[in-house]
């Protein structure tokens, strides 16, 4: 279900903070349909290209092109469009506190302003549903939830509108190994229900290995290496070796080759 055209396409793309060069000449295109883990040392600047192609930060230079737009166009009911067709589950989960598990996920629901009350609650229970949160906890706000509770929660709001592309900033990160496990078996069951394509940063092996297709490095302000797990792992460069080389990480890995 992966097409070679892509959802996703980044040319030479630079980002510049006061001095501080992050990217120097990225180039990346996001296939339709596979999931695409970004990986690369604290600050290589991956949170800023998510936000990048999300349209919320400005790269220096370059292009950004999503669904064939530019992301830079000024025509407010294109970038709506794109939005509506994005889900993104922030670092941290990031609920609004001050409103209930209900409400989150309702919340881009009702920015549409085309679906009455009736519809939006068949459709929030069905999105909480999907994500296994029960109905007894709606009415919930996020501090009372559990860690893994509120990353369920978040996905479900990242999934209100059935997005073509979802993006993911550490998902497991803060999880322990069987709440992270279960939310890598909930992204699998999800990309093939909802026919998603995924952009997903992380440093965790486990969702690493179990979902991405293709595996693209961050690393000297550049896309250093892209290519499926195998290729990745065989690349000879010093933050690829450290990044795969923990003892346990070496487990995870000679297990996933012997499947
Ligand atoms: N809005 C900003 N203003 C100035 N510097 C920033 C801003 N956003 C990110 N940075 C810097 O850009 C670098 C990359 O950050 P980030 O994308 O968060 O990295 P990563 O997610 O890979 O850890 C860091 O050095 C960070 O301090
Ligand atoms: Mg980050």
């Amino acid at each position: 279900m992966i097409d070679q055209d892509c959802i996703i396409e980044i040319e030479n793309l630079r980002t510049e903070f006061e001095g501080n060069i992050v990217h120097k000449d990225i180039n990346l295109c996001i296939y339709r349909g596979e999931v695409l883990s970004l990986i690369g040392g604290s600050g290589s600047g991956k949170t800023t290209l998510l936000r990048q192609i999300l349209g919320l930060e400005k790269p220096s230079q370059g292009t950004i092109r999503i669904f064939g737009y530019s992301r830079y166009n000024s025509n407010y009911k294109l970038l709506k469009n794109i939005r509506n067709r994005s889900g993104v589950l922030f670092q941290n989960g990031a609920l609004f506190s001050a409103l209930s598990v209900f409400d989150n996920v309702a919340l881009p629901l009702r920015e549409l302003h085309t679906l009455d009350e009736p519809l939006i609650h068949d459709l929030v229970m069905l999105k909480l549903d999907m994500v296994a949160i029960d109905g007894q906890h709606v009415n919930k706000m996020p501090a009372e939830l559990s860690g893994g509770m509120v990353k369920r929660v978040a996905l479900a709001r990242a999934l209100a509108l059935d997005p073509e592309l979802l993006f993911l900033d550490e998902p497991t990160a803060g999880l322990d190994p069987q709440l992270s496990q279960s939310f890598v078996d909930l992204i699998h069951t999800l990309r093939s229900e909802m026919q998603l394509t995924i952009v997903m940063v992380t440093h965790d092996l486990n969702p690493l290995t179990a979902l991405s297709d293709r595996i693209a490095v961050l690393a000297e302000q550049r896309v250093i290496a892209i290519g499926n797990l195998q290729e990745i792992i065989n690349y000879d460069h010093p933050f690829i070796k450290s990044f795969f080389m923990g003892d346990h990480d070496k487990y995870i890995l000679n297990n996933k080759q012997s499947l």
